[in-house]
C-alpha cells in the first residue's frame, strides 16, 4: 500500500468557500479519501473539528498521520455513507454546520486498487469497499444475462453500443473467462473497433458501468442525501461533488424537492466547475460539479 495519497482534489477553494468554515464548527467529510478537503477545512480555522468517514479500509489506514497531526479535531471511521444514520447514531455524531460528499472514486483507488483502470493489467474487481461487497465486476462479466449486461452498460454507462459490447462478451467469455481490465478492454475494442487519437477510450463508458453496479453507487447517494440533510444543523449546507451526469441528477433533483419543500435553499443556481487553472493543473477534475444547498429549518434526526 502507498504510504501517502496521490489524490488531488478538486475544487476545494470552491467547498471552502461554500462550507464556510469558522471557529467552532463542525463538519463531516463522508468521503475523505486522501484527507485533502477534510485538510483544507481543518486548516481554514484552528478550533474547526472535522468527523470523516471512507469505506475504503487503505484510505482509512493512510489517514492515521493526519489523525495525530489533527489531535482532538480529527476523526475517521471506516463505513458507508449510505448507513449513515447507523455510523452517525454508532459515533453519536452532532449536528454538522456542514457535509460535503466527493462522490466516486479517487485516484489512489484508480490507480492501485485492482480492477478500475485499463491502463494497466489488474484482476476486474472493481469494489471500492472489499468489507461491503462480495460480487466483484468479474463475476458480473463472466456471468450476467445478457439482458442484465445490456441494463448495466445503459443504464449506468449511457453506453449506445451496448448490445454490440454484450454479444462480443458472451462470445469471448465461452471461450475462456474475462478475468483482467486488459482483456475487457480489449473485447470493448473487438466489439466497437479500437480507440482513436483524441477521444475517449471505447471502454470507458463500460468500465464505468460496471463500477457503478458493482458498489451500488446510485444506490448508495439515494440513501445519504435525506439522511445527511438530517444531520445538518438550521443554516448548515450540504455540498456535493459529482462526475457524471447519473450522479449529478441525484443530487440536483433531491436539492430542487428540498427547496420545492420550503426546507432548504439552493446556494448556487448552476453547479461549480473548475476554473481553467485547475483544470490544467489537474485534468481529473474535468467533469467535476459542485452543488450546495442550505438548511433552513431544523428537524432532529
Ligand atoms: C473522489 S474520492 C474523495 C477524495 C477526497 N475528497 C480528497 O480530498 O482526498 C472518493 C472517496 O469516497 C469513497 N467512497 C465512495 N463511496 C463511498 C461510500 N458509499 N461510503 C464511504 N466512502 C465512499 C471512496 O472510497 C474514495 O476514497
Amino acid at each position: 500500500m502507498e504510504l501517502f495519497s496521490q489524490h488531488k482534489s478538486v475544487l476545494v477553494d470552491e467547498v471552502i468557500l461554500a462550507l464556510r468554515p469558522g471557529p467552532q464548527k463542525v463538519f463531516l467529510d463522508v468521503t475523505c479519501g486522501g484527507g485533502g478537503h477534510s485538510k483544507a477545512l481543518l486548516d481554514a480555522d484552528p478550533a474547526v473539528k472535522v468527523f470523516a468517514l471512507d469505506w475504503d479500509m487503505k484510505a482509512v489506514e493512510r489517514l492515521e498521520p493526519m489523525i495525530e497531526q489533527y489531535a482532538g479535531r480529527f476523526s475517521v471511521v471506516w463505513g458507508s455513507f449510505s448507513h449513515l444514520y447507523k455510523i452517525g447514531k454508532k459515533h453519536d455524531f452532532p449536528q454538522f454546520d456542514g457535509i460535503l460528499a466527493d462522490f466516486g472514486t479517487s485516484q489512489d483507488q484508480i490507480h492501485t486498487s485492482d480492477g478500475f483502470s485499463f491502463l494497466n493489467d489488474t484482476p476486474l474487481d472493481m469494489r471500492m469497499s472489499l468489507g461491503h461487497f462480495r460480487t466483484t465486476a468479474e463475476h458480473v462479466v463472466n456471468y450476467a444475462t445478457e439482458r442484465e449486461l445490456c441494463e448495466i452498460f445503459w443504464m449506468y454507462g449511457e453506453e449506445r453500443r451496448a448490445k454490440e459490447i454484450v454479444r462480443r462478451i458472451i462470445d469471448e467469455r465461452k471461450k475462456s473467462k474475462i478475468r483482467t481490465t486488459l482483456q475487457l478492454a480489449h473485447v470493448v475494442e473487438l466489439a466497437v473497433g479500437p480507440a482513436h487519437k483524441g477521444a475517449i477510450h471505447p471502454a470507458t463508458k463500460v468500465f464505468q458501468a460496471l463500477r457503478i453496479f458493482v458498489n451500488k453507487e446510485l444506490e448508495n447517494i439515494t440513501a445519504f442525501l435525506p439522511v445527511a440533510f438530517q444531520y445538518l444543523s438550521e443554516g448548515g449546507r450540504l455540498a456535493c461533488i459529482s462526475f457524471h451526469s447519473l450522479e449529478d441528477r441525484l443530487v440536483k433533483d433531491f436539492c430542487k424537492t428540498i427547496e420545492k419543500e420550503g426546507r432548504g435553499s439552493i446556494v448556487f443556481q448552476r453547479p461549480v466547475t473548475p476554473t481553467s487553472e485547475e483544470l490544467i493543473k489537474n485534468p481529473s477534475s474535468r467533469s467535476s460539479k459542485l452543488r450546495v444547498l442550505e438548511k433552513i429549518k431544523s428537524t432532529d434526526v
